[in-house]
Parts: C-alpha cells; sequence; structure tokens
C-alpha cells in the first residue's frame, strides 16, 4: 500500500531578504495530525517561515510542499493565525467566525454555531471585537480557522501578550480543537513552555539564521516533558548566550 506523503514537506529551505540571511537550509516533515511547535529566539525567522508555508512568501530557495504539491500561494487548505489580532473592527463576532464561508458562498450556520460554542463565544455573537478581551479576540480568530476546515492550521505565537490565565485557557481551547478535529498544527513560538506544554512534536532553532537545533518527539512521553524541558532550555540558552529560566 502506498504511503501517503506527509501534509508538509520542507527540503533545504533557504530565504534572504537583499543582504540578509533569515532561513538557513530548513528541513521538516510534518505528518497528518501533528501539532508540532518551533521555537527559536526573538527574531529567528520564525514568522517568516510561517510565511512561506502559508504561500506568502517566495523560498530563496528549497521546497515547501503540502502532501506532495509545491506551493505557490496561499490556499484554502492552510489557515494562518497572524501574531497580531486579524478581527474585522467593524464586523460582529458571528459575522467574523462565518467570514471565510461567506468568500466563498457557502455559510453553513451549524458550522458557525458549533465554532462559537467550541470556542468559548457562546452569548458574544453579536459582539464587536472593541467590547471584547484580547483572549476572546483570539478566540474568535481560531473560531473563524476552524470553520474553514483547513488541512493546517499556521500558528503565530498564538499566546503572546495575554496574561497567564488567559493564556492557559486559550490554550486548553486550541487542545480541545486540535484534539477533536485531528487538525495539524504547526505552532511556533519564543516559549519554550507552551511549546512543551501542547506539542506531539518540538522543534529548537537557531537565532537568525533560523536552523535546525534539535527535535524531540513527545507523542505519549508525558513523564519525560521535564528532561525534554531542560534539555531544550539549554539549547535555546546556548543561542541567546543567557540563562531563561
Ligand atoms: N519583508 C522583509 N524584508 C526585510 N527583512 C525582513 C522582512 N521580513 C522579515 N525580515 C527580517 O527577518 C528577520 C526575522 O524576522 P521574523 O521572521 O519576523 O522573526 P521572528 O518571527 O522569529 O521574530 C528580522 O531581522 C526581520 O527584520
Ligand atoms: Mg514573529
Amino acid at each position: 500500500m502506498a504511503v501517503d506523503p506527509p501534509v508538509l514537506a520542507v527540503k533545504g529551505l533557504t530565504k534572504s531578504f537583499g543582504d540578509l540571511d533569515v532561513i538557513d537550509g530548513l528541513d521538516l516533515t510534518v505528518r497528518q495530525g501533528e501539532l508540532m511547535a518551533i521555537v527559536g529566539p526573538s527574531g529567528c525567522g520564525k514568522t517568516t517561515l510561517l510565511r512561506l508555508l502559508a504561500g506568502l512568501e517566495t523560498p530563496t530557495a528549497g521546497s515547501v510542499k503540502v502532501r506532495g504539491e509545491p506551493v505557490t500561494g496561499s490556499g484554502p487548505d492552510r489557515v494562518l493565525i497572524f501574531q497580531e489580532g486579524t478581527v474585522f473592527p467593524w464586523a460582529t463576532v458571528e459575522e467574523n467566525v462565518s467570514f471565510g464561508m461567506e468568500a466563498r458562498g457557502d455559510v453553513d450556520p451549524e458550522r458557525v454555531a458549533e465554532a462559537v460554542r467550541t470556542c468559548g463565544l457562546d452569548g458574544f455573537q453579536d459582539n464587536y471585537p472593541r467590547t471584547l478581551s484580547g483572549g476572546m479576540e483570539r478566540r474568535v480568530a481560531l473560531a473563524r480557522a476552524m470553520v474553514a476546515e483547513p488541512d493546517m492550521l499556521l500558528m503565530d505565537e498564538p499566546f503572546s501578550s495575554l496574561d497567564a490565565q488567559t493564556s492557559r485557557i486559550l490554550q486548553n481551547t486550541l487542545m480541545r480543537l486540535w484534539k477533536e478535529t485531528g487538525t495539524t498544527v504547526v505552532l511556533v513560538t519564543h516559549d519554550v513552555e507552551v511549546a512543551l506544554r501542547l506539542a506531539s512534536r518540538v522543534m529548537v532553532v537557531s537565532s537568525r539564521p533560523l536552523r535546525e537545533r534539535d527535535v524531540h518527539d513527545l507523542t505519549g512521553k508525558d513523564g519525560e516533558r521535564e528532561v525534554v524541558r531542560r534539555k531544550v532550555l539549554k539549547v535555546l540558552e546556548a543561542e541567546v548566550g543567557e540563562r531563561l529560566y
């Protein structure tokens, strides 16, 4: 039986902006249903990497393939949740969530209602973003991504600049969605704790230019997270030349 190609296959991915080398020869394979976290210092090229995976940037060298097909632009199979809020201030929660469906002309009110519920937004359907907390705005972005039923969810620092409790609640929401839908998730973060709490696999990357430093498979190894945590911290601390914790 033929083995399905991986959801995401990145080979020798290299990106420069003029003289600035941002990503240098990255290889990465992500399989169906994985939650892959990529951890690296600020400014190392994480957002650039996600933009390449989303098809919003073109590689300088190397390739990005989704299910065996080269990525040539953005597509409905990949949804990128940007670091900065991406909700529309002029639309209600419900309109924001159904936005992608409306654009395609196939609004499914049941699916919208379910995403609203799962993301903890029940009762806020008619609210405008200015009346929501930062954490709830992120939920709207998450709900909007989920109703599109993407093959792959790309998340850029999804929990940054939230207070600890809000961040935890949103992490729980993401885990619930991930388990319920089986969607493949690639999440980039500078936060080791977030990566270790959520990921089925963690890749540690270097300071710019971004290269692979270390990979850990955490599937079924909850007891080993502390050991992995120490290893990951050591690698990251070597990268930034500072004690981190
Ligand atoms: N479009 C661009 N043109 C020039 N430089 C860029 C562009 N996008 C990102 N960079 C540079 O690439 C480096 C990595 O940025 P980024 O991918 O945002 O890092 P991170 O998300 O890890 O903080 C930074 O030095 C940034 O200034
Ligand atoms: Mg970034």
